[in-house]
């Protein structure tokens, strides 16, 4: 195993698993440990609310039956990655470019457990670019605006996301706000969603270490 503190999150977030429960599952390679993990341990569930297409197919890949989110009303457990989590459990997410569903499904949950490997684990939002999804007539026009919010916005040269958008990539941002900035990036129009995860950051963070040690975070309020 290249990650083993991916591993260690991905083994720990199973006993968070209920038999018999529609799971909400993220996307990004810790989470696809987790899947493998959630097989390889036997643990039935009646199915899954997949956040991509890759997801959808690994899933249905491993026997497990892909549900339509508009069929199964609110989600018990969303179980994802992310790319930065701050102390408040806010996250920056996408760099797999599924952030608008994974948003979706975030909402969607009443508890999101979020596994990361140590060096997601930062103090202030940023250092990793956030990815925001557009609609792609609006990229130039978006990119403009990013750059007035102080960010460089970097066009992803890559497939479309799994809805037909566009991935502007922004750096420099220093993040000590990420409610704000993900309302101001939100309301601007051609913006599909960005992938800060403040209003609706993670209940709980599962930390894993390079030794299998795991330690599990929880928001400051909690
Ligand atoms: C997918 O769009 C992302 O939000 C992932 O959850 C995030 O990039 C974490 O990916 P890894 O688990 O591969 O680090």
């Amino acid at each position: 195993m290249n990650h083993p503190g991916k591993h260690a999150a991905a083994l720990a977030a199973l006993e968070h698993v209920k038999l018999d429960t529609v799971l909400g599952v993220g996307t990004g390679s810790t989470v696809n440990v987790f899947i493998d993990a959630l097989v390889a341990d036997g643990t039935r569930i009646r199915g899954a609310v997949a956040s991509s297409e890759a997801t959808a197919e690994k899933l249905k890949a491993h026997g497990i039956d892909v549900l339509d989110l508009n069929m199964t009303g609110a989600l018990e457990l969303y179980i994802d990655g992310a790319d930065e989590a701050n102390p408040a459990l806010q996250l920056i997410k996408g760099g797999g470019a599924a952030l608008t569903r994974e948003k979706i499904v975030a909402a969607a949950s009443r508890e999101f457990i979020c596994i990361a490997d140590k060096s997601k684990q930062v103090d202030v939002l940023g250092e990793f670019p956030l990815p925001v999804e557009v609609i792609p007539m609006a990229r130039s026009f978006v990119a403009r605006e990013i750059v007035r919010l102080g960010a460089d916005p970097e066009y992803r040269e890559a497939p479309r996301t799994d809805n037909g958008n566009i991935i502007l990539d922004c750096y420099g941002f220093h993040i000590t706000d990420p409610l704000t900035l993900e309302a101001a990036l939100n309301a601007i129009p051609g913006v599909v969603t960005n992938g800060l995860f403040a209003a609706r950051p993670a209940d709980k963070l599962i930390i894993g270490y390079d030794d299998g040690r795991t330690e599990t975070v929880l928001p400051p309020n909690a």
